[in-house]
C-alpha cells in the first residue's frame, strides 16, 4: 500500500510517501521524504516561536506536497497518516487540518499518529524482524522517555524526565554559551575537540532506582560554572568552550546510558532501540552501543537523517498502527492534541 504522511509537530514541515508491504516483517520503499527546516526563521530568537512556526507550515505544506508527489511519480495513495500530537498546537493544527482536507477531497482513509510512536518506529524504517521485548530510549527536544515495548503498539512507560528533555538541555547549554540554535548538533561538533573530563559536572538522578530523569539542574550547574569562570577572569578560548561542550555532553550521555542499560537488564529485553533528535549524537550512539554489546543485547538506531523530525517515521508508524491497531480512518476524527501521551493500540 502507498502511504502519504504529514508531520508538523514543531518546526520541521515533513511530507513523505512510502510503499509498504508485509505485516510482521514489513518492508518499506521510500518514494519521497521531504523535510523543510525552519531553523533560519527561529535562529534569531534562540528557540522555536510557535506562531511563526505555524505560519511557515502553512506556507510550506503545499510546496512540500507538490515536491513529494512529483518525486514519487504521482502514485495512487491508499492511506494518509498525520501527526496529531504531542507538540506545539499552532504547528500541529496546520498539518492535521491540511491532512484532513486532503482525506476529504480525495476521499481517502486517514489516521492520526502520535509523534512519539513515530520516533520509536523510525527504527523500523530499515525493516526489522521481531525485536520484542524492546527497550525504547526516546531522546528529543521535547521528550526523554524509557519505554518497554512488548509488541507492536504495546507500550509501558518506565520513566521520563521530570523537567527538561535531553535535547532541551543541549539547546539551553548552547544558548548560555552563546553558540547558536539548535544546540545539540553544535555542542556535539565542538565536543569532538574537547576533553569530557575537564569539568566535574553533576549526573542528575543517575543513582535513583526509578527510570526518571532530570536535566534542568545540569544546565544550571553549567550556568554557575560559566559565571564562576568569568568571575575569575578566565579567558573563554576555543579550547575552553570545547572542554565545556565535551563535559556537558558526557554528563548527559552518562545518565542516559546508565539508566537505559539498567532498564534493559531488569526487563531482560532482546533489543534496545534509540530514537529522537538526540539519537543523532555520535557519543550517545557509540557509548550505548558498546554497553549493549557487553550485555548481549541487540542495539538499534536509525540513520542520523531519520532521527530528527520527519514524516517518514510517521508513515511507518501509521502502517503498523493500521495493521495491528483498530484506528479510526474517518477524517472527522482527526484532532490535534498538544499533550497527547503514549497510548496502546
Ligand atoms: O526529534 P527532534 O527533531 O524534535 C523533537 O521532537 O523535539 O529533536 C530535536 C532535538 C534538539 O533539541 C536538538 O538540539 C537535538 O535534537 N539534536 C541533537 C543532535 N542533533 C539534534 N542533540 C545532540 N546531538 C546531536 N547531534
Ligand atoms: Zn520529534
Amino acid at each position: 500500500m502507498i502511504i502519504l504522511a504529514i508531520e508538523t509537530s514543531c518546526d520541521d514541515t515533513g511530507i513523505a510517501l512510502i510503499k509498504a508491504s508485509g505485516k510482521k516483517l514489513a518492508k518499506f520503499d521510500i518514494l519521497s521524504n521531504i523535510v523543510s527546516s525552519q531553523i533560519k526563521v527561529h535562529q534569531k530568537f534562540g528557540g522555536v516561536v510557535p506562531n511563526l512556526a505555524a505560519r511557515e507550515h502553512l506556507k510550506n505544506l503545499p510546496i512540500c506536497l507538490k515536491k513529494a508527489l512529483k518525486e514519487a511519480k504521482n502514485p495512487k495513495i491508499d492511506l494518509i497518516a498525520a501527526t496529531i500530537g504531542p507538540g506545539l498546537i499552532p504547528s500541529l493544527l496546520m498539518g492535521a487540518n491540511f491532512a484532513r482536507a486532503l482525506a476529504y477531497t480525495w476521499n481517502k482513509p486517514i489516521l492520526g499518529v502520535n509523534h512519539i510512536d513515530g520516533h520509536i518506529y523510525s527504527n523500523f524504517i530499515q525493516g526489522i524482524q521481531n525485536p520484542f521485548p524492546s527497550l525504547c530510549l526516546l531522546v528529543s527536544g521535547g521528550h526523554t522517555q524509557l519505554t518497554l515495548m512488548k509488541n507492536h503498539g504495546k507500550f509501558k512507560l518506565l520513566g521520563e524526565t521530570r523537567d527538561d528533555a535531553a535535547g532541551e538541555c543541549f539547546d539551553k547549554i548552547a544558548k548560555l554559551l552563546r553558540l547558536g540554535y539548535p544546540g545539540g548538533p553544535i555542542i556535539s561538533k565542538m565536543a569532538e575537540k574537547g576533553n569530557p573530563k575537564s569539568f566535574n559536572l553533576p549526573r542528575p538522578m543517575i543513582k535513583t532506582k526509578d527510570y526518571d530523569f532530570s536535566f534542568s539542574g545540569l544546565k544550571t550547574a553549567v550556568l554557575y560554572l560559566v559565571k564562576d569562570l568569568k568571575k575569575r577572569k578566565t579567558k573563554f578560548t576555543n579550547s575552553l568552550i570545547f572542554d565545556l561542550c565535551a563535559s556537558s555532553q558526557q554528563a548527559i550521555v552518562d545518565v542516559l546510558v546508565a539508566k537505559a542499560t539498567r532498564a534493559a537488564k531488569e526487563h531482560r529485553v532482546k533489543t534496545v532501540m534509540l530514537s529522537g533528535g538526540v539519537a543523532a549524537n555520535d557519543e550517545l550512539r557509540k557509548q550505548l552501543s558498546v554497553k549493549c554489546q557487553l550485555s548481549n543485547v541487540n542495539f538499534l538506531v536509525p540513520s542520523k537523517k531519520f532521527c530528527t523530525d520527519n514524516a517518514l517515521m510517521i508513515a511507518v508508524a501509521g502502517y503498523f498502527k493500521y495493521n495491528f491497531g483498530k484506528p479510526s480512518t474517518d477524517w472527522r476524527k482527526i484532532k490535534a492534541n498538544a499533550n497527547l501521551r503514549l497510548e496502546n493500540w
